[in-house]
């Protein structure tokens, strides 16, 4: 049986967009060689020539000018949101209603009444990534997970 694969793709290719693309490209080298391969797809930005270059910078397969494009891929299967903040809830919304697994930058939302609408989302519960993200923001323990995995034993 073929190794599984992941189709990445990032939205908003400005400064923390590359980072993002940066970060997909040499997750394999920083973490283990066993984890599934991670196919570079996409890099979406609605400046053309942000994505083209971006794309072409980091080993992309290709370049799109719209985050629609991204949710319709069937290639694709987890997101990277790098756009302006007032554009994460319907771009979010979007791809988890398409299916997509995704990391949003923060904050989420700039209201924290909204960001917490937002993992109800119809497919959101079929998202573990999602699900986990609503458990630590329900209970309060993202900080608390963070702070304890730093501190020294
Ligand atoms: N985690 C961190 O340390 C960190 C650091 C910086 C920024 N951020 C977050 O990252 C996000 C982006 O910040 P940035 O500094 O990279 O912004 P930026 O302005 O440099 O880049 C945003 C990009 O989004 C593109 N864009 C705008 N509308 C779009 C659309 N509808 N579809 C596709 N692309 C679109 C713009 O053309 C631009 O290239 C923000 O949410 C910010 O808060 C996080």
């Amino acid at each position: 049986m073929s190794q599984p694969s992941i189709g990445v793709a990032v939205i908003g290719a400005g400064m923390a967009g590359r980072a993002h693309a940066s970060g997909y490209r040499s997750a394999p080298a920083v973490f283990a060689t066993e984890l599934p391969e991670v196919r570079l797809v996409a890099i979406a930005d609605a400046h053309e020539p942000f994505a083209v270059d971006t794309a072409r910078r980091y080993g992309y397969q290709r370049a799109e000018t719209s985050w629609q494009a991204i949710a319709e891929a069937a290639d694709i299967d987890a997101v990277s949101v790098v756009v302006a903040n007032d554009l994460h809830r319907e771009i979010v919304e979007a791809l988890l209603d398409a299916g997509k697994h995704v990391l949003c930058e923060k904050p989420l939302r700039s209201v924290s009444r909204s960001a917490g609408r937002l993992p109800s989302t119809r497919s959101a519960s079929r998202s573990p990534g999602a699900s986990s993200g609503r458990s630590r923001t329900s209970t309060g323990t993202t900080g608390a997970t963070t702070a304890s995995a730093l501190m020294p034993r």
